[in-house]
């Protein structure tokens, strides 16, 4: 079959591009974001990947978000070649995870987007090549996307179908760039998450963001939400009547952020994502697929700060995508 773009293909891809761009600068202009450090920022990410060199001193609370926070476990790549992609699971696996408002303005109605068509068949290992055109993302301009989010983030916040609304003080949706290419998802926000109303605030949040850093990003380029969007009370597991009660919010902000890749992160996060009851052991480092987006499961950085030696493993998942996304470690490039 002929791959060439035609011209309408180019064109339209253009538009897409330009509208992205209007979107992005409306979005940096409501977070405040204009002015922060040059994305990639090398010599930051390599400071931060390296204890020797006194990485990793920046105060998390300071209102500025783009260095990154203090006092936090560093993620360093450990040594070694990259994994074959989708290689089978290697023989010494880590010991496994532990078992792991006011009412909302009806939306104005609006065509319901085209799905997606899958990008990649599913479960068959993948090319390490990141593909050569820009991901479709629909027929949604950035703009229509981003004003989705909000309504939905709108909508999860007045939100009763399951228990943890009782409980909740505020719902947590998500933090980072609704237009990004990659995608993280963990389980359910704790106390820390719901005080300040994003997801990956505490301490496996600080893991997280320096894992963002090692893969050459800035924790604000990518998308971080959770399964469920209220706060799971202190000492109790999520349900399966959680997880699907808040099902349809994930599926929906999914669709709309479109990422080209999904990291779950953690036991609770991959089989909720993708409905199976398999161990995180054997999932993690294998790509799967969700509603046609390719899904790197992979240890939750909770696990990683107790259990260290997962770090390898971690990192042998995320640079699989950093494979496929073409993305160097800081550094590196
Ligand atoms: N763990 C998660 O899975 N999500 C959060 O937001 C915080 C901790």
């Amino acid at each position: 079959m002929d791959e060439t773009p035609t011209l309408d293909d180019l064109r339209e891809e253009l538009l897409e591009l330009a509208s992205s761009a209007r979107a992005l600068v409306g979005w940096y202009e409501g977070t405040g974001a204009w002015g922060l450090p040059a994305e990639g920022d090398a010599e930051e990410a390599l400071a931060l990947l390296s204890p020797s060199r006194g990485g990793g001193s920046v105060d998390r609370g300071a209102p500025e978000r783009r260095p990154a926070p203090a006092a936090a476990p560093q993620f360093r790549p450990p040594p070694g070649p990259a994994p074959a992609p989708a290689a089978p699971p290697p023989a010494a696996r880590p010991v496994a995870e532990p078992a792991a408002a006011a009412p909302r303005p009806a939306p104005a109605p609006v065509p319901a987007p085209a799905p997606a068509p899958p990008r990649f068949p599913a479960d068959r290992p993948q090319p390490v090549i990141a593909p050569a055109r820009p991901a479709a993302r629909g027929p949604v301009s950035a703009e229509e996307r981003m004003h989705r989010l909000a309504m939905l983030a709108d909508e999860v916040r007045g939100c009763t179908k399951c228990r943890l609304c009782q409980a909740r003080t505020q719902t947590v949706f998500a933090r980072g760039n609704p237009l990004s290419e990659l995608c993280f998802v963990g389980d359910a926000p704790g106390a820390e998450e719901e005080a300040t109303g994003e997801p990956f605030a505490g301490e496996p949040g600080a893991l997280l963001d320096r894992m963002i850093v090692a893969m050459g990003y800035h924790r604000d380029d990518v998308y971080v939400c959770n399964l469920v969007k209220c706060r799971l009370p202190d000492g109790q597991k999520l349900r399966p009547d959680d997880i699907e009660a808040c099902k349809p919010h994930l599926a929906e902000q999914l669709q709309l952020v479109s990422p080209r890749y999904i990291v779950t992160l953690g036991t609770v996060a991959t089989q909720g994502l993708l409905g199976t009851t398999e161990p995180i052991t054997k999932l993690r480092g294998t790509w799967k697929m969700y509603k046609g987006t390719p899904v790197m499961p992979t240890f939750h950085p909770a696990y990683v700060h107790r259990q260290p030696s997962a770090k390898r493993e971690v990192w042998n998942d995320l640079q699989q995508v950093m494979a496929r996304l073409g993305k160097a470690p800081p550094g590196k490039s």
